[in-house]
């Protein structure tokens, strides 16, 4: 199926969206200290997105039973919150999607928990410079896989490893919608970038190999072989001069 391009005024409808997301981001970005439970960021989360007139996106979508989705050290992600406290040392990816007025905004960054591993530290830096390298592909006329190049060749340059299994994708009246965008492939490749598309681009980086297995929950995503994870995503249009990144000014 074609992508379903968005008016300038769509657009913006999807800004404000995503200002929310990003209002809960900045919000649980200040919580990530030793003891928090998941469950109470993942409160947090859903208060900000209500008084701010707007509706969870994962709350019930395919089932899933929470706000966020929380995502520590090896899961990748759709970790579900619950009665963990966070510890000194974890990172911890924060997925959020909020609708407003019928658009859903989707943003994700992975923080740390007080002092973390000089490794773990440069995992994140490197996953959300993969990100902002990906961003930096979209133009009109341009290829969706010209964004997984980008991807895929800053995280393995550093030894890293993309994950294969989940990929970003067009967002809007629906969370997902077409096309997907992989954290991988070749420049040049998949379907044409237009004015008025919007993708949610989010790349999610192993430090070590790429494999992924399954908690009996059905959601939570780990790496095979228990290596640390990140994950970092913007929803971004595609407008007549590049990209334009929604819910925050970078
Ligand atoms: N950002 C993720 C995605 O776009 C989060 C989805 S979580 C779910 O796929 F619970 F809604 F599935
Ligand atoms: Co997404």
């Amino acid at each position: 199926m074609a992508a379903v391009l968005k008016t300038p005024g769509e657009i913006d409808l999807m800004d404000r969206a995503n200002r929310i997301v990003h209002q809960v981001l900045d919000a649980v970005g200040e919580r990530m200290i030793p003891g928090v439970k998941t469950r109470e960021l993942d409160s947090l989360a859903e208060r900000i997105i209500r008084d701010a007139g707007g509706v969870p996106a994962f709350l019930r979508y395919r089932g899933y039973p929470a706000t966020l989705c929380i995502s520590v050290n090896d899961v990748i992600v759709h970790g579900i919150p619950g009665e963990n406290p966070l510890q000194e040392g974890d990172i911890v990816g924060i997925d959020c999607g909020v609708f407003y007025k019928g658009y859903c905004g989707d943003a994700a960054r992975t923080f740390a928990v007080g002092r973390v591993s000089e490794e773990a530290k440069r995992l994140l830096r490197v996953t959300e410079e993969a990100l902002k390298l990906g961003v930096a592909q979209v133009r009109p006329g341009g290829r969706v896989e010209d964004i997984g190049s980008a991807v895929q060749r800053h995280a393995e340059s550093h030894g890293y490893s993309v994950v294969r299994e989940f990929t970003g994708h067009g967002v809007g009246t629906s969370l997902h919608e077409d096309p997907q965008v992989p954290n991988f492939g070749s420049p040049g490749k998949g379907p044409k970038l237009k004015p008025g598309m919007v993708l949610a681009i989010e790349p999610m980086v192993n430090a070590g190999a790429p494999g992924v297995k399954m908690d009996p929950d059905g959601w939570t995503a780990r790496t095979e072989d228990g290596s640390l994870s990140a994950h970092f995503e913007y929803s971004v249009a595609v407008t007549p001069s590049g990209a334009r990144v929604l819910g925050i000014q970078i």
